[in-house]
């Protein structure tokens, strides 16, 4: 079988967030059940020269976006036993930053990608079995597939956060890919066309990182509208939990971090808190409890409930490291907060790889309140450190964390069922408790450190959807 991903974005080479995590490493993962994999995706300016300087030119055609014809390159470069194809165009993708707003001219970048990537096909003259595409900036290309080709290769279409659907006027759209009005009505939302309701119904079958949240997203409240589309989906839509990259995310050898642990030989944590104490100008207090946020900071991922409980939770006598960025309300709410609780909350307002994994290591307490969460990595990350985590019981929070039953000691961490502030600080007063009792709370430490992330259960998950699709 042969697959080609297509993705916005991939480690090592762009990363915004946990979209690039998964199509970085799922394509490395099944390379061993495949016969080849590729991966498609834009050759952004900021792809660091250490990797741009290595690619290989390998063709270049021309391609029609409405009355315009604009140059396409395509460049390869193999890493982890993975063909990286890019996308070359310096007027779409020659910028200093990988997203731009909505209002310009993203409709008209993402309509050449998909584009140039159902024409690539051809081109390069590869037969993928299946086309895999990710979130709303491939969503087109399974249908301009089917518009293109008499046979067109099988396709695949995975749902990372349906909050961003890739919507504009359908006047834009059909101005890049001239879509006959008849077809326009499959990925309609009003006077608008949505590019991931496209790839919902254009494409073979439809995934989802999480089996909760490809529940969820069937309902109302979280299906953003188009739950009636989801749950229309034959085959329905499937829930595939995303897999951690162990290697990279680990404490025994994360290079990241000034001392190695790991479940059998955890000093080494106590130390990195004391480091991060130090580096983060907290108190050195080793047996104050230090709850930790690794998150953009958006609204979606729960943070107006740290706003509005921050006294209570600075009551317990704990301190907080943050770090991330995103909405300027909440960038200010937490810079607010360390400047008022000097010594006891941090706050780093920035996108950084190294300090992260030292606060992931260095701390107790993991909060990832999420309202909505797809999958999340950081739950997952912040178990493989021994930090537990309290979560709102959605999506792959819910699938990943397992509830903490004091009675029994089995679990791995804390959660909350409804979204609201006094369930929240019920999670945290648990947490809390339980770390005050250091047996039980080794014991729930270790229970998460030993918990399986790997890529492994989902490589099979996918191997099977594919071949349902092969057998359609
Ligand atoms: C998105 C989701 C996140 C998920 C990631 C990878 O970033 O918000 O929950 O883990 O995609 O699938």
């Amino acid at each position: 079988m042969k697959v080609l991903y297509v993705t916005s974005e991939a480690v090592p080479f762009v990363k915004t967030g946990g979209l690039a995590d998964v199509t970085g490493t799922l394509p490395v993962a099944m390379e061993r059940y495949m016969e080849k994999t590729w991966v498609i995706m834009p050759r952004y300016a900021n792809i660091d020269a250490y990797f741009s300087d290595s690619m290989t030119h390998v063709c270049d055609f021309f391609v029609q976006l409405g009355w315009r014809n604009q140059y396409c390159g395509i460049d390869v470069l193999e890493h982890n036993g993975v063909e990286f194809l890019f996308v070359d165009n310096k007027y779409y993708f020659g910028r200093d930053y990988i997203y731009g707003s909505m209002c310009m001219d993203e409709c008209e970048r993402f309509s050449f990608f998909n584009t140039a990537v159902a024409e690539a096909i051809r081109v390069l003259d590869i037969s993928p079995d299946i086309v895999h595409c990710n979130d709303w900036q491939c969503g087109m290309v399974p249908y301009l597939l089917k518009k293109k080709y008499k046979k067109p290769p099988r396709t695949a279409y995975t749902i990372h956060n349906i909050h961003y659907q890739g919507i504009f006027p359908w006047e834009w759209v059909n101005d890049f890919l001239s879509i006959p009005e008849w077809d326009s009505y499959s990925m309609r939302r009003g006077g608008n066309i949505s590019f991931m309701q496209a790839g919902i119904v254009h494409a073979d079958a439809v995934s989802t990182v999480s089996p909760t949240y490809a529940k969820e997203i069937m309902s109302c409240e979280i299906g953003e509208g188009l739950q009636d589309v989801l749950s229309a989906k034959r085959p329905p839509v499937y829930g595939i939990l995303n897999g951690l990259d162990c290697a990279m995310f680990s404490p025994h050898n994360d290079i990241h971090i000034e001392h190695h642990y790991s479940d059998y030989a955890m000093e080494g944590k106590e130390l990195c808190k004391s480091s991060l104490q130090y580096e983060l100008w907290l108190e050195n207090a080793p047996n104050t409890p230090l709850l930790s946020i690794v998150s953009r900071l958006t609204e979606q991922k729960g943070l107006k409930l740290i706003e509005n409980t921050w006294e209570k939770l600075m009551e317990c006598g704990v301190q907080l490291a943050v770090i991330g960025t995103g909405d300027k309300h909440f960038e200010d709410f937490f810079r607010w907060l360390s400047s008022r609780m000097g010594g006891r909350v941090a706050a780093r307002i920035e996108y950084n790889e190294r300090m992260s994994r030292r606060i992931y290591a260095g701390s107790d307490i993991f909060l990832m309140p999420s309202r909505t969460e797809p999958c999340g990595l950081a739950q997952m990350i912040a178990l493989r450190y021994g930090t537990v985590p309290v979560v709102h019981e959605t999506g792959g929070l819910r699938d990943t964390v397992v509830p903490y039953n004091k009675y029994t000691g089995e679990g791995s961490g804390f959660s909350f069922f409804d979204y609201n502030e006094e369930q929240f600080l019920g999670a945290v007063y648990r947490a809390l408790e339980c770390y005050h009792d250091k047996c039980a709370w080794e014991k729930l430490r270790l229970q998460g450190m030993r918990q399986n992330f790997s890529w492994e259960a989902s490589a099979l998950r996918y191997h099977e959807m594919y071949s349902d699709i092969l057998n359609q």
